[in-house]
């Protein structure tokens, strides 16, 4: 009895060879494998060996190997198609019956495998004769090498009508063949059918196995379609196939990192700057059969997603896939790229360390499950954050897994309790993070600038990185990070540097470095003011007649480095930092960016005023006075009203002092 292949493939993916055997055999992991005592032959030592990576077993006691139907057969006596049957009832497929017309289906896949195949090498031929000069620049233009091209079988689709119909009816092909696998169309007119792909630069699709299945085409100008993927066809179907998985499915067996990247391009490019591992769907949100082929070869996959709004919007929606299937042991890590930059144009511009570096800080799920159900929502009365509390207990609902949903409810409460302990306003509208708010806000812990945690943020190691080794990375940092967000909000937003510069100054730095950036930032604004004052003609002190003071941010920028803070300005523009302060983005709009930045330097007064309440305390404790027990009770209940409502008064008083600039 014929199953179809694909069927099979599915089965074995869908099984864990571990699972199916541990049921039989006593198993004990050994690095990426497992040993047990052979089922097949008597033994006192384990020789039996389970590989779930490369799906079969084998005894170097006995000989005895195979994959999971086959062991099957042998432990339980059964044939092949009743193996089959058993193993696809656990693992809920449904056994295609063969038919004669299924087949006749599985042929006919089998032949348009050949169709496609075909057209790949014709396509390819096509990229190497003359008429594809221009698609070899475009791909040189892209940075790609002769041996990326060759590896991922690129080729041209020339922009001459009926080409590939007529080359490949010359090779014994039929139209209809070639329309069923998806390489022409029928035009609703009526008229000669079209080739599907049009002066176009080709990507093979291949499926698991390495077998072409689909293609898709990027105009080399800026056509309006600028990509174009294969209709579905029987072999085709988008939302269960990612972008070079054959080829992550060799690199995660050498342990290499599972990457899932937005385009073609960026798959190209990462693998040429050596992340083999790089996937990406095919020009749609991934899908849940997508996440369950990715855990099939890593624990936790890394998405990577553009750091701009549409970015974060589609990490959200991975989110809510992934939640729904979510499993012990299995996860996602989000790395949010720098905005107006994707994996491609941040290898070729910056190499490959600066994608590891990204990669290093990528974060557990759990935590973009927590930003977006609290960003931008108000936190600001018992009320609202009970809403909150409501939406964070709704939000793991979906997980199937019962003690993995307490998990996630857990972490989620101590990060929610962890933000509102000590300060019952919330400063969330801000884009904030706040987990940890509790470290480092009076400055006592907070005095370790630039330390990072080293735990748990390695792959496979979810539970540590979701909970506390991040978490407390975050206590550490908390305090540099609202520093950096200061300064960076403020070097991308120059003009709004010159309206806050005596703010500025104010501020205590507790990191050296940024501390003496910021002088600097002073210094210029400062000049810029000064030279304002100069061409207006008028008394430097009679800023109402000056021209306006302008500041550039690339001049800003060249002044700094030049002055030697090449290192702490490559330090803000970190997805860490604004991940903390959205508006600080040199894409945030200027408002939310002056809103933001009068919010963080409100925070940092803050500061001072608990210190102060601190230090009467002090004086008071020394020297019981009238006078001393006054001052500490005006302190007490400045801090209180700043704490009450911290916010909007905060927000008037900076609001009110820069419009006196
Ligand atoms: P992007 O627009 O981000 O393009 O689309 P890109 O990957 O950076 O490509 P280059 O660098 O401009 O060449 C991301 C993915 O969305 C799908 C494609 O799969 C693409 O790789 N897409 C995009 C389409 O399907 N159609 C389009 O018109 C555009
Ligand atoms: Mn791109």
């Amino acid at each position: 009895m014929a199953f179809p292949s694909d069927f099979l493939d599915e089965l074995r993916a869908r099984l864990t060879l571990s699972g199916v055997v541990g049921r039989r055999v006593k198993l004990m992991r050994r690095g990426r494998e497992f040993t047990g005592l052979c089922p097949f032959h008597n033994e006192k030592t384990p020789s039996f060996t389970v590989s779930d990576d490369k799906s079969f077993f084998h005894c170097f006691g006995c000989g005895e190997h195979g994959d999971v139907i086959s062991f099957v057969q042998k432990t339980e006596g059964l044939s092949f198609a009743e193996a089959v049957e058993r193993l696809a009832g656990e693992a809920g497929l449904e056994v295609p019956r063969a038919s004669p017309e299924a087949q006749a289906r599985e042929q006919r896949r089998a032949g348009l495998i050949e169709v496609v195949a075909a057209a790949a090498r014709w396509f390819q031929s096509r990229l190497f004769a003359n008429e594809g000069q221009a698609a070899r620049d475009y791909l040189t233009s892209r940075g790609l090498s002769a041996e990326t091209v060759q590896a991922f079988g690129l080729g041209f689709a020339p922009g001459k009508r009926g080409a590939l119909l007529q080359d490949l009816s010359a090779q014994g092909l039929t139209p209809a063949q070639l329309q069923e696998a998806g390489l022409i169309k029928q035009p609703e007119d009526g008229g000669a059918p079209r080739d599907y792909f049009f002066n176009r630069i080709v990507f093979p699709i291949r499926d698991r196995r390495g077998r072409v299945i689909a293609f898709g085409g990027r105009a080399m100008g800026d056509s309006p379609a600028k990509y174009l993927n294969s209709p579905e066809t029987p072999l085709f179907h988008k939302g269960q196939v990612l972008f070079n998985l054959d080829g992550a499915r060799a690199a995660a067996q050498n342990r290499r990192e599972i990457i899932v990247a937005e385009g073609y391009m960026d798959v190209i490019a990462l693998c040429q700057a050596g992340f083999p591992g790089a996937v990406a769907p095919l020009g749609t949100a991934i899908t849940e059969a997508q996440i369950q082929e990715l855990w099939r070869l890593a624990r936790e996959p890394i998405l990577c997603l553009d750091g701009d709004r549409a970015g974060r919007q589609a990490a959200f929606r991975a989110v809510d896939r992934a939640l729904g299937v979510l499993k012990p042991g299995h996860s996602l890590q989000f790395a949010l790229l720098p905005a107006g930059e994707d994996p491609d144009s941040l290898v070729q511009s910056q190499g490959p360390q600066a994608m590891r570096d990204l990669l290093g800080e990528a974060r557990p799920m759990v935590e973009l499950l927590w930003l977006r159900e609290v960003e931008g929502k108000p936190s600001d009365t018992p009320e609202r954050r009970a809403a909150l509390r409501q939406a964070l207990r709704q939000a793991v609902q979906a997980i199937p897994d019962g003690e993995l949903r307490k998990d996630y409810q857990r972490e989620l409460a101590r990060r929610f309790e962890a933000a509102f302990e000590s300060f019952p306003r919330g400063d969330r509208a801000f884009g904030f993070s706040d987990q940890g708010r509790r470290g480092g806000f009076y400055g006592k812990s907070g005095g370790q600038p630039g330390t990072r945690s080293s735990t748990g943020r390695r792959q496979g190691d979810w539970a540590g990185a979701a909970s506390y080794g991040v978490a407390a990375s975050y206590k550490v940092n908390l305090r540099r990070r609202r520093e950096q967000a200061l300064l960076a909000g403020l070097l991308n937003h120059p003009d709004l540097l010159l309206g806050l510069v005596e703010e500025l100054a104010a501020v205590e730095f507790q990191s050296a470095d940024l501390s003496r950036l910021a002088v600097a930032m002073v210094d210029q604004a400062a000049q810029a003011l000064g030279e304002a004052g100069e061409e207006g003609g008028a008394k430097p002190t009679n800023s109402a007649q000056n021209s306006p003071a302008h500041l550039d941010r690339e001049a800003l920028r060249c002044h700094l480095s030049d002055q030697g803070f090449v290192k702490t300005l490559a330090g803000l523009a970190t997805q860490d930092v604004y991940v903390h302060g959205a508006f600080a983005r040199p894409d945030a709009p200027k408002e939310a960016a002056r809103v933001g930045l009068l919010h963080v330097l409100s925070l940092f007064r803050g500061q001072s005023a608990a210190a102060d309440t601190h230090e009467a305390k002090l004086e008071l404790e020394s020297q019981m006075t009238e006078e001393n027990l006054a001052r500490l009770q005006a302190k007490q209940k400045l801090n209180q009203n700043s704490q009450t409502d911290r916010h909007d008064l905060d927000r008037y008083d900076a609001a009110k002092q820069s419009d006196q600039h």
